[in-house]
């Protein structure tokens, strides 16, 4: 027996020792059953038991081979020593699920919290790729706060289509507006279609997967360089193996993630996201997750933290290069490194592979200055990615991503035009005597977090076919929904409170004056207190008969708004992993 902190001390610790070494018919029932799968009795001689948590499911196309990255998962846990099994979490596919997988982040982080507390696991590995499943998995492993070590999927390989490189989601907009305004054929669109997604992994432009995977490593839990490699490179199989032995050490050191994911490491996070010119995303998810750990983080941070950072990396939708290109010139630890050299990393911040994040980045060096810009040659300059607005249009908040947008449009007055839903917009949109110019501001509500529910990716809207035809090729969009991190436009996203629990953006009629100023941080609408309180009196909430029961219902009633991160309210917070009683 050693001391307090010794390996033979903290061993008596495990929380699998309470299943696996209990006496009588307790521990008959835990061992037995689990032999049903070959394991003879030496898994449990009290080695950590890991759990890997996986997001596999041929229904979340981007998640489809993590069968095979928890594999190599599986492979590191033995040869370190410990005894991992494989469980199965709910998968949130962006491109299948209706009405929208925002609606399941939180079910997500609630069936995985909640299965890795009823299970005899010492620490979690956790597999991870398309949009929400990275948020979901470390929402969960905070609220748990057992080790905890994240491994996303991989990008696909760079979409190619006639010596072009197409991005994923980007170029499904693209592709759309050029069909609309007749400078692209059916034919040729449905070549391009099959020329997209042509390897395993998520998206591979800087969209939200993309971006959270960074965040990820930014945040410190998941192993330096690995949210870039491909998902088809073997290096990513060494990464996920390597992230099963590393499992170990944190179980063993007892680092769990309330030791990595503090405020440091979030502001880390926010900075490395403004120079990625990440999603925006990115915002509801870190302020979510950091509602799970109790690190205070507002809507307002990512813009005062974000204000001298500029955007080093030139991918799609803001720029022009993919995930592919992004790995090779060296990936986030390059932009880790100049972060660090111009002061705006904290770079004492504990990451899950025991060295700083300072440290990891150190030695990192830059392929391809095109991909990932110097300081001094940025592609935008600092405080020229997310943007948070305020106004009597959004009180509690609105983003906007600066880099995706039009710089013409940045500061704008128009006409509102308004719709209640995304489908009435859709509906009429390609109707030729539509009333809308191209001064106009397309308003689309009903779209947040209670109203659709779940807060789909919408905001960015088609432009009208008319004016498509016409050369428009962007417009003001301002809605309470989100927009996919592949999207790109002047849409103004998140506007809280939204329409749905009455916030001004349900007030709002076709033919009032909205002003957006990026620059002012501002959107107003040009109507007077007395008139929005008069509407406000007069105004009442629907609620969808489909929204009465169930799931709908639970999430309807206790999801935050989109500047508290979208969480339910009874999630926020960390519940500790415990050990559930004996029923045996
Ligand atoms: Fe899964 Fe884009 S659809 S990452």
């Amino acid at each position: 027996m050693t001391n307090g902190r010794g390996k033979a001390a903290r061993s008596t610790l495990r929380r699998s020792r309470e299943w696996f070494a209990a006496d009588g018919r307790s521990g008959m029932v835990y061992r037995s059953w689990l032999r049903n799968q070959g394991y003879g009795p030496e898994v449990f001689d009290g080695r950590p038991v890991i759990g890997i948590a996986s997001t596999w499911s041929e229904l979340a196309p981007c998640n489809a081979h993590l069968d095979r990255v928890a594999d190599a998962v599986k492979r590191g846990v033995w040869q370190a020593g410990g005894f991992p099994l494989v469980f199965p979490v709910m998968a949130t596919g962006e491109t299948l699920m209706r009405p929208t997988a925002m609606l399941y982040r939180n079910l997500l982080a609630l069936v995985a919290e909640e299965l890795m507390r009823a299970n005899p696991l010492d620490g979690v590995v956790l597999l991870s790729g398309c949009d929400k499943t990275t948020p979901g998995l470390l929402m969960a492993a905070a609220s748990v706060d057992l080790p905890a070590i994240m491994v996303t999927g991989g990008p696909m390989l760079n979409g190619k289509f006639r010596g072009r490189d197409v991005g994923s989601g980007t170029h499904v907009w693209k592709f759309e507006a050029e069909v609309k305004a007749g400078r692209m054929s059916v034919e040729d669109c449905q070549v391009a279609e099959g020329c997209m997604a042509r390897s395993d992994g998520h998206c591979m432009t800087m969209g939200t997967a993309s971006t959270m995977a960074c965040m990820a490593e930014a945040l410190g839990m998941q192993l330096p360089g690995s949210a870039t490699w491909p998902a088809v490179d073997s290096r990513r199989y060494e990464t996920a193996q390597a992230a099963g032995q590393r499992i170990m050490a944190l179980v063993e050191d007892d680092v769990r993630p309330s030791a990595i994911l503090t405020r440091a490491a979030f502001e880390n996070a926010i900075r490395a996201n403004a120079a990625i010119g990440g999603s925006t995303n990115a915002v509801i998810h870190l302020i979510a997750l950091a509602g799970r750990v109790g690190v205070e983080l507002t809507v307002d941070d990512f813009d005062v933290l974000a204000s001298d950072v500029p955007t080093l990396v030139d991918l799609m939708p803001s720029g022009r290069f993919l995930m592919e290109d992004f790995c090779y010139a060296g990936g986030l630890p390059v932009v880790l490194r100049r972060l660090a050299e111009a002061h705006l990393l904290n770079a004492d911040q504990l990451t899950v592979n025991g060295k700083t994040i300072g440290d990891n980045a150190a030695s990192a060096e830059c392929w391809n200055d095109e991909v990932i810009r110097p300081l001094d040659t940025p592609l935008l300059p600092a405080g020229a990615g997310t943007a948070v607005l305020k106004g009597n249009l959004c009180p509690s908040g609105a983003v906007i991503k600066q880099s995706a947008a039009s710089r013409h449009l940045l500061i704008h007055e128009g006409r509102a035009v308004v719709f209640d839903s995304p489908e009435e917009y859709h509906a009429v949109c390609d109707d030729d005597d539509l009333d809308v110019t191209a001064d106009d501001v397309i308003v689309i509500r009903g779209a947040g977090p209670k109203g659709y529910p779940g807060m789909p990716e919408v905001a960015n809207v088609p432009i009208p076919a008319r004016l498509l035809r016409d050369g428009v090729t962007d417009m003001v969009r301002i809605s309470d929904g989100r927009m996919s991190g592949t999207g790109y436009g002047t849409v103004v996203l998140h506007v809280s409170p939204e329409a749905a629990v009455g916030g001004p953006l349900a007030l709002v009629r076709t033919g009032d004056r909205i002003l957006l100023d990026v620059p002012a941080r501002s959107l107003t609408v040009d109507v007077s207190d007395d008139e929005l309180t008069q509407r406000a009196e007069a105004w009442s909430p629907t609620l969808r008969p489909e929204d009465r029961s169930g799931y709908r219902w639970l999430y309807r009633e206790h999801v935050l708004q989109a500047d508290a991160g979208a969480d339910l309210d009874f999630l926020r917070g960390s519940r500790g992993a415990g050990v559930p009683r004996d029923s045996h």
